[in-house]
């Protein structure tokens, strides 16, 4: 059964879109290889990120997203055993996203601050469950 890690975490500094692109472009070539696919979402200064693949695999991987000097707080919002891999079709998409999008998706008011979104989902798991549903339904509107 394939696993999947939720998290978020903060930027270090505030990230430019060329180093997202970097980023991106690295973590889509290994993850290739890793067999592991997923989500990113940046948003006023926040990750999150949805990864899934092997057991081994995702937990590997995230030890090395956890030393990243890259971004801080890593915390993880929801992880287990998923009956299949969701974002198979996408070694990492990338999907940007106003705070009130964020919001929306966790089913929570759209003046809320994302600390405090990410306060909320990481109290009800159920709401990681929201947002990578709603992430996962914007990929697949995408022409
Ligand atoms: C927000 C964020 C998300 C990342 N996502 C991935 C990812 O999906 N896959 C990946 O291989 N590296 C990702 N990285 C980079 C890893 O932290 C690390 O640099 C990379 O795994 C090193 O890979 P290597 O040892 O295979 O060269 C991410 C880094 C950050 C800051």
């Amino acid at each position: 059964m394939p696993y999947q890690t939720i998290y978020s975490s903060k930027s270090a500094t505030p990230m430019q879109m060329d180093e997202l692109e970097e980023l991106l472009e690295h973590a889509r070539n290994s993850n290739a290889e890793r067999g592991i696919t997923g989500a990113l979402v940046y948003v006023d200064g926040v990750f999150l990120q949805i990864l899934e693949g092997e057991l081994e695999a995702v937990q590997e991987l995230m030890g090395k997203i956890s030393k990243d000097f890259r971004h801080e707080t890593v915390t993880v919002l929801k992880e287990g055993a998923i009956p299949s891999a969701s974002f198979s079709d996408w070694e990492m998409a990338y999907v940007s996203a106003t705070r009130e999008q964020v919001a929306e998706w966790a089913g929570l008011s759209g003046t809320i601050a994302i600390p405090e979104i990410v306060t909320d989902i990481r109290q009800d798991p159920r709401r990681a469950t929201q947002v990578a549903k709603s992430i996962l339904s914007v990929l697949l509107s995408r022409p």
